[in-house]
């Protein structure tokens, strides 16, 4: 569905810069930079209302956006898919620069944060009227890493209960909330979300089993998000000369995996030491996991 209005223009960066703080930084929102305490964001909106949009998140290295435009080009297959029209997606690379350069935030990793929503309207189940603005956010702030990936961290399993189009990174993340404060109750890191048997991806990663050597992780489906560390990480394998596989995990095989990790934005790579309480091998990291952990930090800095 085509909505009639012109692309969401990003604005003319430099004019009157306002001042950023680690309490208060500068945001950008709807075209413009702002110190995120003025963003007004109608209680219309419909990203407030019915969750209805999509995120995204990269990592800087260096102050370089890492791997942007993956991300950016799987945040226009989700507006895509909602048909969410109107927006400058590509503009949003030069938005995440000039957040980087705005915001003298002293950590070494800081996460991007992109978000679109439908925009406000009168509230309606059905699509608002075409003329409707998408609302554009986006923040930065220092990395909160999940998960330690030196030592290894714990992990959980829980019946995935969300919708079936988990490859569209939607604002909605309620089941994710839920499983991954479960997990912070068992003290875990994450909990992975399994269907009819099979292991698919933690709430805000993506899973890696070890077999005979081989990196297997689940096949690009509807059930898991297409993740931009996932692909980093097979590249990365690929080039090392380790063998790898897209392959369905059944959680009754996970007792013989050689090891288990998982990656994503935030969490780069972690080594999987137990799960359901239960230890994986003898507790301690794989050595495939933590070379694959070397081969991503080494891509991420030298890109
Ligand atoms: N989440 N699976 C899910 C459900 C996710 O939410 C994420 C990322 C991943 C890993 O994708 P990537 O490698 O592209 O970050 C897998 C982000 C970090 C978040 O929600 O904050």
């Amino acid at each position: 569905m085509q909505h009639g209005h012109k692309p969401n223009t990003i604005c003319p960066f430099g004019a009157s810069e306002p001042k950023a703080s680690r309490m208060n930084p500068i945001v950008y929102f709807n075209g413009e930079f702002l110190p995120k305490d003025q963003v007004h964001i109608s209680p219309d909106d419909r990203g407030f209302l019915f969750g209805d949009g999509v995120y995204d998140v990269t990592l800087t290295y260096d102050g370089r956006l890492f791997r942007i435009e993956d991300h950016l080009e799987r945040m226009a297959n989700g507006l895509r898919a909602l048909a969410i029209d109107g927006v400058d997606v590509e503009g949003l690379s030069a938005v995440g620069s000039e957040l980087v350069k705005r915001n003298d935030l002293d950590s070494y990793n800081q996460a991007v944060y992109f978000q679109v929503t439908r925009g406000a309207a009168k509230r309606t189940h059905h699509f608002p009227p075409a003329e409707t603005k998408p609302s554009v956010y986006a923040s930065i702030s220092p990395l909160s890493r999940k998960g330690d990936p030196v030592n290894g961290s714990p992990v959980i399993t829980l019946p995935d209960i969300r919708w079936s189009r988990c490859d569209i990174k939607s604002v909605n993340l309620l089941p994710n909330c839920l499983a991954n404060q479960a997990a912070k109750e068992a003290s875990a890191v994450e909990a992975m979300f399994v269907r009819d048997g099979v292991v698919l991806e933690g709430t805000s990663s993506t899973f890696f089993a070890v077999f005979d050597g081989i990196v297997c992780t689940p096949p690009l489906t509807n059930y898991i998000l297409p993740g931009i560390t996932q692909k980093v990480v097979l590249e990365q394998c690929e080039t090392d000369g380790i063998p790898i596989r897209f392959s369905s995990i059944h959680k009754h095989e996970l007792q013989d995996a050689d090891e288990l990790f998982m990656a994503g934005t935030t969490t780069e790579v972690v080594p999987i030491v137990s799960i359901d309480g239960a230890p994986v091998r003898d507790g301690k990291p794989g050595p495939i996991a933590l070379r694959v952990y070397e081969l991503f930090k080494r891509h991420a800095y030298c890109e």
